[in-house]
């Protein structure tokens, strides 16, 4: 079986970013081996802080976020770190070529039920003349991303990743500690009859986002001529996982419960990197009006509505918004 390594050398990723995410990783399997031990080594529950975002950390978001810091600090080659759980930008090596941004655990309110979550990152080039300190390094539109994806912690560990050449899935052998390819190129189906979708917020979405679930609920006796099923795991690997695995529309739309808010997922680190990953798989993301990977950042914590999976499903979603 092909190891991540020698995928990326086929890929022709250059040397210091193959050295970039094998630390990454490095990282990424005590994440998995820590969250495996769970309840064992009191790792568990709650934390007494907030982060920038207002939530409550979980003890495994800090722990998480520790453990990343260090491998890529360490690694040499990352100019600075985003976080979804550090305020400011961590300035890392000066000379270092690349810009990292993270969600160390995304889904961690899932760790209370032993299910599903993971680490989602995006790599994109540092610019010259930007001090390691200053978060405008990080304000660059997703097209620039040089690798994304995530880790899935879940009855195995997965990661899902693309350099550019294809979105590429792989396993991590626990006996041998390494990420083997288990597929590659995944290819999301243009047409799906699955949605993905925060229900409970219904009253608060768009009269655009409202028509078009409507639709999708009254199934075969509706406009769209078929019936769908609904998933969500309140967690974006997970339903993004599913999506890249067998097809699904998934959606965190605009909502007007905090108008500051403009949808609840963030750009840097969660929205672009699944972007480039669907649209890697043949597959298509937006905010309802833009495709995601064009949105400029004006924040490294910025938020944006989120549309994305198959090709066809996010084009009929589309056709309500404009
Ligand atoms: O990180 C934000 C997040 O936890 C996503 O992983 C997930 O898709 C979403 O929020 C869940 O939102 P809700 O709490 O509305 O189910
Ligand atoms: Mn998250």
């Amino acid at each position: 079986m092909t190891r991540l390594n020698s995928q990326l050398q086929q890929d022709d990723v250059p040397l210091e970013l193959v050295l970039l995410i094998q630390s990454l990783m490095v990282g990424c399997k005590e994440i998995s081996f820590r969250v495996g031990q769970g309840a064992l080594t009191g790792v568990l529950g709650s934390t007494s802080s907030e982060n920038v975002q207002g939530e409550t950390q979980k003890k495994l978001d800090v722990i998480s976020n520790q453990i990343l810091k260090d491998v890529l600090i360490e690694s040499g080659h990352v100019k600075s770190i985003s976080s979804e759980e550090e305020d400011d930008v961590v300035a890392c090596n000066p000379e270092g070529k690349y810009l990292v941004s993270f969600d160390p655990l995304d889904g961690s309110s899932n760790t209370e039920i032993n299910s599903l979550i993971g680490t989602i990152f995006s790599i994109t080039h540092g610019t010259d003349g930007i001090q390691a300190d200053d978060p405008s390094g990080f304000l660059q539109p997703g097209t620039q991303i040089a690798a994304a994806g995530y880790v899935l912690y879940g009855p195995s560990t997965m990661l899902v990743m693309s350099t550019g050449n294809g979105t590429h899935v792989y396993t991590l052998d626990k006996t041998q500690g390494d990420f083997l390819l288990t597929e590659s190129n995944i290819q999301i189906p243009a047409d799906t009859a699955e949605f993905s979708i925060n229900m409970s917020n219904q009253r608060h979405w768009e009269p655009n986002i409202q028509a078009y679930v409507a639709d999708l609920l009254v199934g075969k006796e509706g406009p769209r001529g078929k019936n769908f099923n609904m998933r969500w795991v309140a967690a974006m690997v997970g339903d993004v996982h599913r999506v890249l695995s067998r097809g699904g529309i998934f959606l965190y739309p605009f909502d007007n419960r905090d108008p500051s808010k403009p949808g609840k997922l963030r750009l840097l680190y969660e929205a672009s990197p699944m972007a480039f990953l669907v649209e890697q798989a043949g597959g298509m993301a937006s905010t309802g009006e833009t495709r995601i990977l064009d949105v400029m950042p004006t924040d490294i914590h910025q938020r944006v509505p989120t549309v994305l999976g198959s090709k066809n499903e996010v084009e009929a979603c589309l056709a309500y918004t404009k």
